[in-house]
């Protein structure tokens, strides 16, 4: 070893990594994080914090990044401001699970350290490179402000809980140039890559050119050396920035979740983006041709704003893994506060995670199935269960037994008769304005029927989660919708109403109906998790003890509880 090698070596303590033939030299990272939070530490009586999502101890949170499993723990980076409670001085805060209920806090993974992220750390994902080690792709800010593509791998791979990183020296590996003509403040959040049967390795990254969003492809053999395709993955004008793409195979014939690299028969593709415009997560469901590299979505599927949403309500950024130990595609999604910023600063904290959901395509092939892990049902205590039970027309019935502020409540609805059934307006086709329109207090003929949460006892507050049945021509159209407009008595948060049309035939199946209630975030799941509306409600009677839960049925006609079973929550063990 030549004297002129030892004093970098203690300056940059130098790793090797084999990634296919190439050696990569990586950069150590010892840095400790901690000095640099704030002290002020968060009331955990605070009335909004939640008992069982996920969410840091203090500060802001946004996007969940690089979510995977390695060697039986799953791990959880995610957007952290460690100074407030605001969006700023982001790095990758990292957190570990055994069950994805309980969480573990590590030191920050990945913060400003090199030239090619020095102004910030932004959001990426994790690779498992053959035969199991973790790489994450992520967008760094440069010090000219530039988004560009950077690389870090675990220091220490027979650590499960990888709490070190370490960065390439080669780092930026995918830049902005005057040749590639790419937007250099549109040029972000790499997605996880996918392996073709020709060994080499292809990425999308997030952008846009004038108002055409784009998922910008890259190819590389070796994972360091990348090189932009001719042609972008999918692209579609008029949607604006594409924000945290997501690429990913889903079987056809089963529920199971499949590693991202596969193709073949029996497979579909989605293609998830965040519009920055509409603040939104839309997917398509198509075909990908790993021979041109190209996407088509399915006939009938757009990725712009009138396309389908994971959720209706409040949820973006989000991002899947898939989990090989437990065969399925598991789906992160950050969930915004709808309080104002003074408000987020009281509280010291801005920002949850949503449930994490398994993910499938529906046997329709048409749309994806979302439903809570299974896991979150080992916090369930206090079982409640209604028989069936009949909701007279302007019915207000209450589930007692529970903790209303922390609960989980499954409730199916049967329709004894459908003569007296409103008529949609053909000009009804937005079911957030109609959802908005008919609120849960207007009265119809089938609905709105459904359940208040988060309810004050004599109902000045409540988030009314409901259906309402129309017909349309020889169909019925069910409307579900989550109503906050009385969810608070505080006039300074954001109420507003969300609705999706849920793909049920209410004649031969119960429409069945899920919420996820936790203080200040209600996570509803219709038709069995057809279509989802989370929303952030910060009541102000309706809080802790204080909390009751209501069936309710305000149409003119008779609806049945098929059944309802309702659990109190208990609270997790959450960083
Ligand atoms: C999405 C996003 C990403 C970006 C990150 C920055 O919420 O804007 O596009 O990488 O947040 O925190």
């Amino acid at each position: 070893m030549s004297t002129m090698a030892i004093p970098s070596l203690c300056l940059f303590l130098l790793f090797s990594l084999f990634i296919g033939q190439a050696v990569v030299q990586l950069e150590a990272s010892h840095h400790v994080f901690q000095n640099l939070e704030t002290s002020q530490p968060v009331s955990e009586s605070e009335p909004y914090r939640t008992g069982y999502h996920f969410q840091p101890r203090k500060n802001w949170m946004n996007d969940p990044n690089g979510p995977m499993i390695y060697r039986g723990i799953y791990h959880l980076f995610y957007q952290y401001n460690p100074k407030g409670a605001v969006w700023g001085n982001i790095v990758w805060a990292h957190s570990t699970s055994t069950d994805l209920v309980n969480w573990t806090p590590h030191e920050v993974a990945i913060y400003p350290s090199q030239k090619s992220d020095i102004n910030g750390c932004w959001s990426g994902s994790t690779t498992m490179l053959p035969p199991g080690r973790p790489a994450i792709l992520y967008t760094g800010i440069d010090p000219n402000n530039k988004q560009v593509q950077n690389l870090a791998v675990p220091k220490n791979l027979s650590d499960p809980f990888l709490t070190e990183w370490v960065k390439s020296p080669r780092n930026p590996l995918m830049a902005p140039t005057v040749i590639n003509q790419i937007n250099s403040s549109s040029f972000r959040d790499p997605s996880t890559a996918w392996l073709g049967p020709d060994k080499i390795w292809r990425v999308i990254v997030g952008s846009q050119i004038n108002h055409k969003g784009l998922a910008i492809l890259y190819r590389s053999k070796n994972f360091v050396n990348w090189t932009e395709a001719k042609h972008p993955l999918y692209s579609l004008e008029g949607t604006g920035m594409w924000e945290c793409p997501d690429f990913y195979p889903v079987a056809t014939e089963s529920v199971h979740g499949i590693n991202t690299s596969k193709v073949g028969s029996s497979i579909k593709h989605v293609l998830k983006v965040s519009l920055d415009d509409t603040q939104h997560d839309h997917y398509t469901i198509g075909k990908y041709d790993i021979f041109t590299d190209k996407y088509a979505p399915d006939e009938g599927q757009t990725q712009s704003e009138s396309g389908l949403r994971y959720d209706y309500g409040k949820f973006y950024a989000s991002k899947t893994f898939f989990d090989n130990v437990k065969h399925r595609r598991i789906l992160w999604g950050w969930i915004n506060e709808s309080s104002s910023q003074e408000h987020n600063i009281k509280k010291g904290w801005s920002g949850l995670q949503a449930i994490p959901r398994k993910i499938w395509l529906a046997r329709s092939g048409k749309q994806l199935i979302q439903w809570p892990i299974v896991e979150i049902e080992k916090l369930r205590i206090n079982p409640v269960h209604f028989p069936s039970k009949i909701l007279e027309a302007g019915s207000v019935v209450e589930v007692k037994g529970i903790t209303a502020s922390q609960a989980d409540v499954e409730v199916s609805f049967k329709i004894p008769k459908f003569e007296k059934v409103e008529v949609l307006d053909p000009s009804w086709t937005n079911p957030q304005l109609l959802c908005s329109q008919k609120g849960a207090s207007v009265k119809g003929a089938l609905g709105p029927f459904g359940l208040l949460v988060l309810s004050s006892k004599s109902l000045e507050e409540y988030t009314a989660v409901f259906f309402r049945i129309f017909k349309d021509h020889e169909k019925y159209v069910v409307l579900m919708c989550s109503d906050q407009s009385r969810s608070s008595l505080d006039a300074t948060n954001d109420k507003t109403t969300y609705g999706a049309f849920l793909p049920v035939d209410p004649v031969h199946k119960k429409l069945s109906l899920r919420s996820l209630i936790d203080h200040s975030i209600v996570e509803s799941f219709g038709g069995g998790g057809k279509a989802c509306i989370t929303a952030r409600v910060y009541p102000t009677l309706a809080i802790d003890d204080a909390a009751h839960l209501y069936a309710f049925n305000y149409g003119t006609e008779k609806i049945n509880i098929a059944s309802l079973r309702a659990w109190s929550m208990k609270k997790a063990h959450v960083n």
